[in-house]
C-alpha cells in the first residue's frame, strides 16, 4: 500500500506549503477582514479561533482532502461501533461507550455493552452517595474524609485533572490525594496527612498488575494494618477499580467493592469508566455524569459535524500541518487557568502515549514525522519561563491557548489581567515587531541612535508563530468533558492521517521487563557484568552505596 506521504493530497499539500510558507499572518490578517469568522469554530459554549494559523483558505481545503484521503469518517464509524482497530492487541476502542448517554446499543463482538456500562454507572452512584452522605463509614464508625487514588499513567493523570480541575465542584470536608510514583516519597508524604480511620483508599489498575500501583497499594496495606491491626477492616478502606477482579479479590477488595471496565478501554482513555470512581467520590456523581455530557456532546459533533466545521479534526488537521510541512517537533498546551495546571500532564499521556510510533499500521516504518511532544504550562507562569524562546527562538512551537470567559474566583482585576496576558501573548506571537516599529518605539522613548543601533537587532519579533486559542464560557464539568475528549478525537484522526495504531504502547511495556531484569540484579551484594558498560557501572555504584551503608547500620 502505498504511504500517505506519497498520496497525491500529499503532495498538493507540499506544494502548496512551498507556495505559502514565506507569507506572514500579519499580512493576511491585514487582506482579510472576516478572517476570524473564517477561521473559527462553535460547539456548545466552546469556540475555536485558528484564524491566527499559517494557513489560507486553500490550504483548510487541502487538509480536509487530506483527511478524505485517509478515509476519517470510516475509521471514526469504526471505532465507534466498535471494530478492532486496536489491530496489535485485537480489541475494539470504545471510550465513547462510556459516555453514550444516547444509551443507543454499541456491540462488541455481537454483545450490546450498554447493560453492563450502566450498571457499573449505578455502582459508582451507589457508593459515592453511600460515601459522600456518611451513610459508608469506616470500621470503627468514622465517616470517610480523605480519598487516596492510587495508580498510575490513565488511572492517575485523568481523574486526576479532572479533580484538580473542579475543585469548585467538590464537597468541602472530603480531600483527594493522589500516590502514582514508585518512589516512596509520594505515599509516604501523602499518609502524613491522614489517619487510616477516616481514609478510602481507591485502587486504581486495569491490570492490576502495574509495578508502581501494586507496590503503593501492598504499602498503604501495611500502613493500614500497622495501625489498625485488623485485617477485616481492610473491606472499609479499600476499594478497586480494574479489568481483573481476580487479583483485587486475592489483594483483599471485597468483590462487591470492585468497580469494573473492560478490554476495550484503553488506560489512557480509561477516566470515563469506573476510573472515574475518585472525582465521582470527589465531586459527586452528577457532576460525573456532567462530564460524560459533555464528552458525549463532543462525540456527536465529532460524529455528525462536517469535517470542514468539525473541531478535533480541525485541530488534527493543523497539527499535521506543523509537524510534517513546517517540520515542528512539539506542541504547546497552555492553559489560561489555575485549575487546568495538570491538562499538559494529561494531554501527555493521552498524545505521546498515542501517537509515538515509528511503525505503521502496515508493520513498516514511517519514514514522515508522526507525533509531537506535547509540553506545556499553564499561563501566566509559563510566560515568565519558557515563552521568551516562542517568541525568540529557533524552532517553530505551535500551541494551544485555553481560557475561560468568566472566572470560578472573580476576584479584582485578576481575570481581566489574565485574559489580557492570554490574548496579548497570541498576538505577540501572530504579529511579530518589525525593524521600522521597534526603531519607532525606541525613538519615541528617547533612545539614543548608538544605543538603538546596537540593540535594535534583539528587539525585532519575527512573529508568524501559529495559536489556537480555545474559549468557553466557564470551566464546569461539562465543558471540561468537552474539551477532553476533543483531544482524544484530535489524538485519534492524527493517528489515521499516519496510518499508526494509536491504542497500543509497547515500548513501556519493554521498559517494564527491563526494570524487573535489573531489579533482580539489585538484591545481592558483589558486582555484576551481564549489561553494557553503563548500566553496571550504575548497577555497581549503587550496590557499593547501599550495602556499605547496610553494613554500616547493622554495626551501628
Ligand atoms: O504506561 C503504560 C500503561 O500501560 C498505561 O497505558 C496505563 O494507563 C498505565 O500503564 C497504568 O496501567 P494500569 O491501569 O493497568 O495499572
Amino acid at each position: 500500500m502505498k504511504e500517505v506521504t506519497e498520496s497525491a493530497e500529499w503532495l498538493e499539500l507540499q506544494k502548496h506549503y512551498e507556495e505559502i510558507k514565506d507569507q506572514h499572518m500579519r499580512d493576511m490578517f491585514a487582506q482579510d477582514d472576516n478572517r476570524f469568522d473564517k477561521f473559527s469554530a462553535e460547539l456548545g459554549d466552546i469556540l475555536l479561533d485558528y484564524s491566527k494559523n499559517r494557513i489560507t483558505e486553500e490550504t483548510m481545503s487541502l487538509l480536509i482532502k487530506l483527511a478524505r484521503y485517509v478515509k476519517i469518517e470510516e475509521w471514526r464509524d469504526n471505532m465507534m461501533s466498535g471494530v478492532a482497530i486496536n489491530t496489535t492487541e485485537n480489541r475494539s476502542v470504545l471510550h465513547t461507550a462510556l459516555r453514550n448517554r444516547s444509551n443507543k446499543p454499541i456491540r462488541v463482538n455481537g454483545r450490546n455493552v450498554m447493560p453492563m456500562v450502566n450498571e457499573v454507572l449505578d455502582h459508582m452512584r451507589d457508593f459515592s452517595e453511600q460515601v459522600r452522605s456518611g451513610q459508608w463509614r469506616g470500621y470503627n464508625g468514622e465517616r470517610i474524609k480523605n480519598i487516596i487514588n492510587i495508580g498510575i499513567g490513565g488511572s492517575d493523570l485523568g481523574p486526576h485533572v479532572v479533580c484538580e480541575s473542579m475543585k469548585p465542584y467538590a464537597q468541602r470536608g472530603l480531600k483527594v490525594f493522589f500516590v502514582s510514583n514508585a518512589d516512596a516519597t509520594h505515599l509516604v508524604e501523602t499518609l502524613k496527612d491522614v489517619d487510616p480511620e477516616s481514609t478510602l483508599f481507591v485502587i486504581a489498575s486495569k491490570t492490576f498488575t502495574t509495578q508502581e500501583t501494586m507496590l503503593n497499594a501492598f504499602s498503604a496495606r501495611k500502613w493500614f494494618l500497622d495501625l489498625v491491626g485488623n485485617e477485616k477492616a481492610i473491606e472499609k478502606h479499600f476499594v478497586a477499580v480494574t479489568t481483573n477482579v481476580e487479583l483485587a479479590t486475592q489483594f483483599g477488595i471485597n468483590e462487591a467493592n470492585t468497580f469494573a471496565f473492560w478490554d476495550w478501554v484503553g488506560g489512557r482513555y480509561s477516566l470515563w469508566s469506573s476510573v472515574g470512581l475518585t472525582i465521582a467520590l470527589y465531586l459527586g456523581m452528577e457532576h460525573f455524569e456532567s462530564l460524560l455530557e459533555g464528552a458525549y456532546e463532543m462525540d456527536q459533533h465529532f460524529l455528525n459535524a462536517p469535517l470542514e466545521h468539525n473541531i478535533p479534526v480541525i485541530m488534527a488537521l493543523l497539527g499535521v500541518w506543523y509537524n510534517n510541512f513546517f517540520d515542528a517537533q512539539s506542541h504547546a498546551i497552555m492553559p489560561y487557568s489555575q485549575y487546568l495546571e495538570r491538562l499538559p500532564d494529561y494531554l501527555q499521556q493521552l498524545d505521546m502515549e498515542s501517537n509515538g510510533k515509528t511503525i505503521d499500521r502496515n508493520n513498516q516504518r514511517v519514514n514522515y514525522l508522526t507525533g509531537p511532544i506535547i509540553w506545556g504550562q499553564s499561563g501566566t507562569n509559563g510566560q515568565h519561563a519558557f515563552f521568551q524562546l516562542l517568541h525568540q527562538g529557533t524552532k517553530p512551537v505551535p500551541a494551544d491557548f485555553l481560557i475561560p470567559a468568566l472566572s470560578q474566583n472573580p476576584l479584582g482585576l485578576h481575570h481581566r489581567v489574565l485574559f489580557s496576558n492570554c490574548l496579548a501573548q497570541t498576538k505577540a506571537l501572530m504579529l511579530g515587531k518589525r525593524y521600522t516599529e521597534a526603531v519607532e518605539e525606541m525613538q519615541a522613548q528617547g533612545v539614543d541612535k548608538k544605543t538603538i543601533d546596537d540593540v535594535i537587532a534583539h528587539k525585532v519579533f519575527d512573529g508568524n508563530k501559529p495559536t489556537n486559542t480555545i474559549i468557553f464560557s466557564k470551566l464546569t464539568p461539562k465543558t471540561l468533558g468537552s474539551i477532553m475528549a476533543m483531544y482524544e478525537h484530535k489524538v485519534f484522526v492524527q493517528g489515521i492521517i499516519w496510518n499508526i495504531n494509536s491504542f497500543d504502547q509497547w515500548g513501556v511495556e519493554y521498559g517494564k521487563v527491563l526494570a524487573g531484569q535489573i531489579q533482580n540484579d539489585l538484591c545481592e551484594p558483589g558486582e555484576v557484568s551481564n549489561h553494557d558498560s553503563s548500566t553496571n557501572g550504575l548497577i555497581n555504584y549503587r550496590k557499593s552505596i547501599y550495602f556499605d551503608n547496610l553494613a554500616k547500620n547493622k554495626l551501628d
